[in-house]
C-alpha cells in the first residue's frame, strides 16, 4: 500500500496559502527542495500536488492522461474566456476539434507564416532605430509584436494597433483571466464588478468581430469561390476548410469563433514572454550574445531571415530552448485525477490539484548541473539525447502537448535572428528581474532595455 507524500511544512490554520500568494514558484521549489519529486502542499483545506520527476510529469500527462482531467481552477478560469476552445474543452469534444484542427499546425502548412513574421519584427526594428529615444519597453513591444503576427497569420489583419478594438479587447480578456487565476477568493465570472462588466464588454467586441470576419468569409467564398490570395492561406481558413476525416463535418462558426480566440491568447502571451526572457538573457551573457550574432551574420549575410535558414540557425534555437528551460512561460500544467493514482510511489487522491511543472523540472539537478546556469550548450544536439523526453517539456506533453509548439519555435527563433541581427540590446539596470506567474511566468516588472544599432553585415 502507497501512503501520501511528504507533506512541505507549514505552521497555522492557512497552511502554505500565504506563501503560495506570495511567490508561488519559489514555494514550489521550495517543497521540491526540501521533500524531493512529490510533495504536498496544504493550502488552508486544500490539498495540492507537485510531481517533479520527469517519469511522474510523464505519468499524469501522457502514459495515465485518460485517468486526469483538466477541471483545476485555472482550467475553470480560462474555460469563462475560450469556452469550447481546443485548450479547455475535454473529452469527445476536444478530440473531435484536435483532430479536425491539427493539420493546419503541419509543418509545411505553416511555412508560408515564416515571412510574416520575420516582416513583423523587422518592423519593429525600423521603429526602434527610428525613434528619439534608444530605450525601450521589450516587454511591452514583445506582446504587441507576437500580437501582430498571430493577427496576420490568423485573420491577414494587423491588430497590433493601441486604437484596434480587437487588440484592446484581448487584452482586457487576458488581464481578466490573469486576476482572476491570482485571486485567491474566486469571484464568480457572473458576478457585477466593474471588472468583470469591462470584461464582458470585451468578449462581446470579440464574438462580433469575430463572427462577422467568419460569415464575411463564407459569403465571399460562396460568391466567388476565392477569398483573396493572401486570405486564403491564413489560419482561419484552414481552419475553416478543414473537415474530420470521420464524418466529413466542419466546424460551426460558434466553434470557430472559440478556436480563433483560443489560438489569439494561446499563441501570444506565452511567446511573447518567452522573447522577453530571452532578451533579458542575452543582455546578461555577452558571451553568448556574441556567439548568437555570429551564428545570424553567418547565416543570413545580412538578409531577412526565410524558413530555408532556419537549419543554419540551429544555435538561436539552442538560445532560445534553453530561455525557456529558465523561464518556461507555462510554468505549470494542472490536472485532476479522475481516479486515485500512484505517482512516484505516493498515493494521490482523486479530485486533487496535481501540478506539473516545467519551472521546477527544469531545474531537477538529476538531470540539469548547474541548473540555475545559462547554457544554450546544453542543447546542442550532441548533448540531448541523455534526458527523458519529460526533462524538457514547455509545450506540456501528452495528448494535451502544445498544438503551437511548431509554430512557436519557428516564430521564436525568426524573431530573434531578425533583431540580433540588426540590433543589440543591452539592460538599463543591473538587478535581476523577478517573476510575476500568472497564467504565463511574466516579468514582475516591464524588461526595459537600451537598444543600439548593429554595424551594418557585409553581404
Ligand atoms: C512559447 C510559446 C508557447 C508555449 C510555451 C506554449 C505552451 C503550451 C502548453 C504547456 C500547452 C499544454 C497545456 C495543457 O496540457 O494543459 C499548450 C497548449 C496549447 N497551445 Fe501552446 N504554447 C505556446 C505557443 C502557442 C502558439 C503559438 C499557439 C497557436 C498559434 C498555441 C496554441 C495552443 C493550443 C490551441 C493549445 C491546446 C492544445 C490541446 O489541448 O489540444 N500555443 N501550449
Amino acid at each position: 500500500m502507497s501512503g501520501p507524500p511528504p507533506t512541505f511544512p507549514t505552521p497555522g490554520v492557512l497552511g502554505s496559502l500565504p506563501h503560495f500568494r506570495r511567490d508561488p514558484v519559489g514555494l514550489l521549489m521550495s517543497g521540491f527542495e526540501s521533500c524531493g519529486d512529490v510533495v504536498r502542499f496544504r493550502l488552508l483545506n486544500r490539498s495540492l500536488y507537485l510531481v517533479a520527476h520527469p517519469r511522474d510529469a510523464r505519468r499524469v500527462l501522457l502514459d495515465q492522461a485518460s485517468t486526469y482531467d483538466k477541471g483545476t481552477r485555472g482550467f475553470r478560469v480560462l474555460r469563462v474566456f475560450l469556452r469550447n476552445g481546443l485548450l479547455t474543452s475535454e473529452g469527445p469534444q476536444w478530440l473531435r476539434q484536435r483532430r479536425i484542427i491539427q493539420p493546419a499546425f503541419h509543418r509545411e502548412r505553416i511555412a508560408g507564416f515564416a515571412d510574416t513574421m520575420a516582416a513583423a519584427a523587422g518592423h519593429l526594428v525600423d521603429s526602434w532605430l527610428g525613434a528619439s529615444s534608444d530605450t525601450v519597453n521589450v516587454s511591452a513591444d514583445m506582446m504587441r509584436l507576437t500580437l501582430r503576427i498571430v493577427g496576420e497569420t490568423l485573420l491577414s489583419t494587423d491588430v497590433s494597433q493601441e486604437a484596434d478594438r480587437v487588440g484592446q479587447a484581448l487584452h482586457t480578456m487576458l488581464r481578466g483571466a490573469n486576476e482572476a487565476i491570482g485571486r485567491v477568493v474566486p469571484v464568480p465570472a457572473w458576478w457585477p464588478t466593474p471588472a468583470h462588466r469591462r470584461q464582458r464588454a470585451a468578449m462581446r467586441t470579440l464574438d462580433d468581430v469575430m463572427l462577422d470576419i467568419i460569415s464575411t468569409r463564407r459569403a465571399a467564398s460562396e460568391t466567388s469561390g476565392a477569398m483573396g490570395a493572401r486570405k486564403d492561406h491564413d489560419l482561419l481558413s484552414m481552419l475553416m476548410a478543414a473537415r474530420d476525416e470521420e464524418t466529413g463535418e466542419g466546424m460551426s462558426d460558434a466553434q470557430l469563433r472559440d478556436e480563433a480566440m483560443t489560438i489569439f491568447l494561446a499563441g501570444h502571451e506565452t511567446t511573447a514572454v518567452a522573447l522577453g526572457w530571452t532578451w533579458h538573457l542575452l543582455g546578461a551573457h555577452p558571451v553568448v550574445r556574441q556567439r548568437l550574432e555570429q551564428v545570424v551574420d553567418d547565416a543570413l549575410g545580412g538578409r531577412p531571415p526565410t524558413m530555408s535558414d532556419l537549419p543554419r540557425l540551429g544555435y538561436v534555437e539552442q538560445v532560445v530552448k534553453e530561455s525557456m528551460r529558465l523561464y518556461p512561460p507555462a510554468w505549470v500544467v494542472s490536472r485532476r485525477p479522475k481516479i486515485d493514482d500512484v505517482v512516484g510511489g505516493f498515493r494521490i487522491p482523486a479530485g486533487a490539484i496535481v501540478l506539473t511543472s516545467p519551472y521546477v523540472t527544469h531545474r531537477h539537478p538529476d538531470f540539469w548541473p548547474d541548473p540555475t546556469q545559462f547554457d544554450p550548450g546544453r542543447f546542442d544536439p550532441a548533448n540531448a539525447d541523455d534526458r527523458p523526453a519529460f526533462a524538457y517539456f514547455p509545450f506540456g506533453g501528452g495528448p494535451r502537448q502544445c498544438i503551437g509548439n511548431t509554430f512557436a519555435m519557428m516564430e521564436l527563433v525568426l524573431v530573434v535572428a531578425t533583431i540580433a541581427q540588426r540590433c543589440r540590446l543591452d539592460a538599463t539596470a543591473a538587478e535581476e528581474i523577478g517573476q510575476d506567474p500568472a497564467i504565463t511566468l511574466r516579468p514582475a516588472a516591464p524588461i526595459t532595455m537600451r537598444v543600439r544599432r548593429r554595424a551594418v553585415v557585409p553581404v
